[in-house]
């Protein structure tokens, strides 16, 4: 038993029944943080309290949404309009949701700078990735239920990519769907997945996450095993408890983001039609499709990759393998060092290609393929972009695999 552990009042007797004490000095005031986090490190926490935002926001959504080809539209409006302080709920979750994916992306950026995903934090990952899956297909079925021209027709396009798929792609689709065209039969099933069967299998599988990552221990920002130096007590010597030192830093990291968060909820709520989309402010309407249809920015980089493969079941190949190979990276990246600050300059210069194609792909995914830029198209464009996307796996392995990395010698202790 801990040494914490209460044995009178209240404390004692619910530590009697149920390992509350020992839980919280598990997890939080006896967790050894590395004592080197930086900027980077809010975002997990970060990432935590949106998912809560989510989860609270569209508790009270639900209250006043009806989930019918005929109401749904409606309902959104009367509940901007009508509803006490209905816009502000609905905004919180439609700001919600891109801020999810900024928050999530420089997560996993983070990973991918210090090594993250290394041995022994593989499943930490693996985790993460089915995390980013499961709130990639939440927010595309989040995205159908206002019922406007976007939704629909966004709908329609990704679900009839299952299409593509030879022999049985097209029943695929209508089985997804539920009907031949986007319906309300699909609203219904999409409403169901996205406020109920989704949300819960993300709450677990962040868990899991976090569970995993307090088996290993956090990596930092240096790369280094901290449970490597302990003290006698067995503590770390580069480590600090998560609690005071941590949930400190984290409030402070939770202040500057509701800074931003509440200037775009109350200024820019529709962030220039990129986090709400012009078309979505006209009722969804099944024999009139809009000139230019593009799912949410969060999306376009993988919609970039699929368009710029002329053959469409290649095209969604292509896109599905470049979700697959992050899957993977823990075994494509054979190097031994974890932090790009001692790894060699071939794989600094891969990943700010890398971060820069993704950056760029997400950028074009926006536009009509047909537009230029600088004398190419925005197909072009983005076969360039795929093309550095996908090398940087290739290089990837091939540099690790026969020992091509130059890296420096990584401290015993951590830095600053
Ligand atoms: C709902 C989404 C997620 C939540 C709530 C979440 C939460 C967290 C938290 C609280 C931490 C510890 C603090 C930190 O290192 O920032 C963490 C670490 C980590 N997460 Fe996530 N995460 C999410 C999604 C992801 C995704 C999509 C990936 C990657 C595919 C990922 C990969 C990692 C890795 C590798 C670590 C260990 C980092 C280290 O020790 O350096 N996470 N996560």
């Amino acid at each position: 038993m801990s040494d914490g552990v209460k044995t009178n009042g209240l404390a004692g007797w619910i530590d009697a029944r149920f390992p509350m004490t020992k839980m919280w000095e598990e997890h939080v005031s006896k967790y050894y943080a590395p004592r080197n986090f930086n900027v980077w490190y809010y975002f997990g926490s970060l990432a935590m309290l949106v998912l809560v935002n989510q989860i609270l926001t569209g508790i009270w959504l639900t209250m006043n949404y009806n989930p019918s080809a005929e109401g749904a539209f409606s309902s959104v409006l009367y509940i901007m309009r009508d509803v006490e302080w209905g816009w502000l709920i609905r905004y919180m979750h439609s700001t919600g949701a891109s801020a999810f994916f900024i928050v999530i992306y420089l997560h996993m950026f983070r990973a991918l700078l210090y090594g993250s995903y290394k041995k022994p934090r593989e499943l930490i990952w693996l985790f993460g990735m089915l995390i980013y899956l499961v709130l990639m297909a939440e927010a595309f079925m989040g995205y159908l239920l206002p019922w406007g021209q976007m939704s629909y027709w966004g709908a329609q396009v990704i679900t009839s990519l299952f299409g593509a798929i030879p022999g049985f792609g097209d029943a695929l689709a209508t089985w997804i769907r539920g009907d031949y065209n986007i319906s309300g039969v699909t609203l219904n099933r999409f409403f169901a997945l996205h406020v109920i069967a989704l949300p819960l299998v993300l709450v677990f599988l962040v868990i899991a996450h976090i569970l995993a990552l307090h088996e290993v221990g956090s990596n930092n920002p240096d790369g280094i095993d901290i449970k490597k130096n302990k003290d006698s007590n067995g503590v770390p010597k580069d480590g600090i408890p998560f609690h005071p030192y941590y949930t400190v830093k984290d409030t402070f990291g939770v202040g500057v983001f509701l800074f931003f968060f509440a200037a775009v909820i109350f200024f820019a709520p529709e962030f220039g039609g990129l986090f709400l989309e012009k078309p979505n402010f006209e009722p969804a309407d099944p024999l009139a499709t809009p000139d230019h249809i593009a799912p949410v920015w969060y999306f376009t980089a993988f919609y970039s990759i699929l368009r710029a493969v002329p053959d469409k079941f290649l095209g969604v190949v292509a896109m599905g393998a470049a979700i697959f190979l992050l899957f993977l990276l823990p075994w494509i990246d054979r190097g031994r060092v974890r932090s790009i600050r001692y790894r060699g300059l071939g794989y600094k210069i891969a990943l700010a290609l890398f971060a820069i194609a993704f950056v760029f792909l997400s950028y074009l995914g926006l536009q009509a393929p047909s537009m230029e830029i600088l004398g190419w198209t925005v197909t072009t464009w983005a076969r360039i972009c795929s093309a550095v996307y996908f090398a940087f796996f290739a290089f990837l392995l091939i540099y690790t695999l026969f020992g091509l990395e130059k890296t420096k010698p990584v401290p015993e202790r951590v830095k600053h």
